[in-house]
């Protein structure tokens, strides 16, 4: 078993060197080259993150593979190759693709994503789940940048592979992104014997805005402090931090994140009209119930008196609104 692992762990390791070549030093990595300096992507973030290029091609990868004597059904097993069905010939399946290295916690790369040049359906093709990667337990970059995670001893929780390579490209070393799915107890607790700070800055959608919060309740889980970043609408974190510098996103957006329950209550108020008298208990009532949710008495306390104050309402009767939306579960 851990000799047909060790194949598996060579042929990504081989294939990151080969994609990575052809995307540094042939001409047909020139265009994706091109591509990712127009994003700002230097040379030196593109080294260390080993980003390549898989060329328009049906047999690139694959003629590599074979030479070096690969067992081409295990390596398309690994979600490597594809197969043909009429004549069970392989081919590969990343064609004309960036491709990122995923790695997992020891530095292996163990997968790839692979994005498209431009617009396109699917804007990346990832790999399948195989035995040695499981997309739920790794976070991307983190093997890189966990020491920074530990020396500052705040994590920042990003969405997409870019924003990690722009964010460690510019100086923001303690970052991570879960891998385009739901952030998961694994993962979360992956960030927690790191560090107990954790602040998520997802894209500024309602997509990303959701998945924050969902993200901050496991976290919290987890037993971490989390907040939640805000940048204007529509940017995520590379955009951001291409557009206004690293130095900006630190300071505005990292350093200035809500906490959780403070980003949920700006949610819940977003949209209402808080001088109707209709929409103001409604939101008072939404804010109760996820008062009611937390478990620090101390913090429920803390925005209790601060929703009394806002609106000048009975501590008294706060309380007990949460007490019974506490017995109900809500
Ligand atoms: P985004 O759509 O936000 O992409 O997806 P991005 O990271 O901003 O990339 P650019 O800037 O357009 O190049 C965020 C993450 O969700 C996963 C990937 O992990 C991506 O980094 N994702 C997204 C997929 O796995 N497949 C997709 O088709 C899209
Ligand atoms: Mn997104
Ligand atoms: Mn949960
Ligand atoms: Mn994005
Ligand atoms: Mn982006």
């Amino acid at each position: 078993k851990a000799s047909e692992n060790d194949v598996i762990y060579k042929a990504h390791d081989f294939l990151a060197k080969l994609y990575n070549h052809c995307m540094v030093k042939t001409p047909e990595g020139k265009g994706a080259r091109e591509y990712l300096n127009d994003r700002g992507f230097t040379d030196e973030m593109i080294e260390e993150f080993q980003l390549g290029f898989a060329p328009d091609s049906w047999d690139y990868a694959t003629n590599y593979l074979q030479k070096r004597n690969y067992p081409l059904p295990k390596v398309a097993d690994a979600g490597l190759l594809a197969k043909r069905e009429f004549d069970g010939k392989y081919f590969d399946r990343f064609r004309n693709r960036i491709m990122f290295p995923i790695w997992d916690p020891k530095g292996r790369p163990v997968a790839f994503g692979g994005r498209i040049i431009g617009s396109g359906e699917p804007k990346y093709l990832n790999s399948p789940e195989t035995t040695l990667f499981q997309k739920g337990k790794f976070l991307y970059g983190f093997h890189l940048t966990r020491s920074a995670i530990r020396m500052k001893d705040q994590a920042i929780l990003l969405e997409g592979y870019v924003d990690v390579i722009t964010a460690y490209g510019n100086g923001v070393q303690n970052v991570v992104a879960s891998l385009g799915t739901a952030l998961t107890k694994d993962q979360a607790k992956l960030i927690r014997r790191q560090t107990e700070s954790v602040v998520i800055c997802y894209d500024s959608d309602k997509a990303g805005t959701q998945a924050a919060i969902r993200a901050a309740d496991e976290l919290i889980e987890a037993g971490c402090y989390v907040r939640i970043a805000k940048m204007p609408d529509g940017l995520d974190p590379d955009d951001y931090i291409q557009t206004y510098g690293a130095e900006r996103f630190e300071k505005d957006v990292i350093g200035a994140a809500p906490t959780v329950m403070a980003f949920k209550m700006e949610v819940l108020r977003s949209g209402k009209n808080l001088s109707d008298e209709g929409e103001r208990i409604r939101y008072i009532e939404e804010v109760l119930k996820e008062i009611s949710g937390l478990t620090k008495a101390v913090e429920r306390d803390h925005y209790l008196r601060q929703l009394s104050e806002e609106f000048s309402l009975s501590l008294d009767a706060l309380k007990q609104q949460v007490f019974q939306f506490h017995k109900e579960g809500k």
